[in-house]
């Protein structure tokens, strides 16, 4: 099987999920308007691998953030994507090997992570249903 289809109609404003893609985890973010505003409040040209969150999730399902699961630096799986789970400094993702920081679009900010984590290809084939890959 080489894509994943995710419904998300139960993922609601403020929950992850984690999917997997190709053995990979796949973070699903349904993030909330505070998360949204926190994201667009960073100055972009000061960020380590400077993109938007518009960037970084699909037209018209801006709220939606898919992200691969791990960390760049080497490959660690992050925390963040479930109930309780440590966010980092920046209330995104936090990756406890060696302390890399995300923020809500799971950009890198702090710690060793040379990149943002990775977009998937994906595309929505209903306003619930998601395809990755
Ligand atoms: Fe994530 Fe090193 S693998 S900080």
């Amino acid at each position: 099987e080489s894509t994943t289809e995710l419904d998300i109609s139960s993922l609601e404003a403020g929950q992850s999920v984690k999917a997997v893609f190709r053995k990979q985890p796949v973070f699903v973010r349904h993030l909330t308007q505070a998360e949204i505003e926190q994201a667009n409040a960073v100055n972009v040209s000061s960020l380590r691998d400077p993109q938007t969150l518009e960037e970084r999730t699909q037209a018209g399902h801006g709220n939606i953030l898919v992200v691969m699961g791990v960390c760049t630096h080497l490959g660690c799986v992050p925390l963040g994507a479930q109930e309780g789970e440590n966010k980092g400094e920046f209330g995104g993702y936090f990756c406890p090997c060696h302390g890399s920081h995300y923020d809500t679009a799971a950009r890198i900010r702090k710690g060793p992570a040379p990149s943002n984590l990775a977009v998937p290809e994906y595309q929505f084939t209903s306003d619930t249903t998601i395809v990755i890959g």
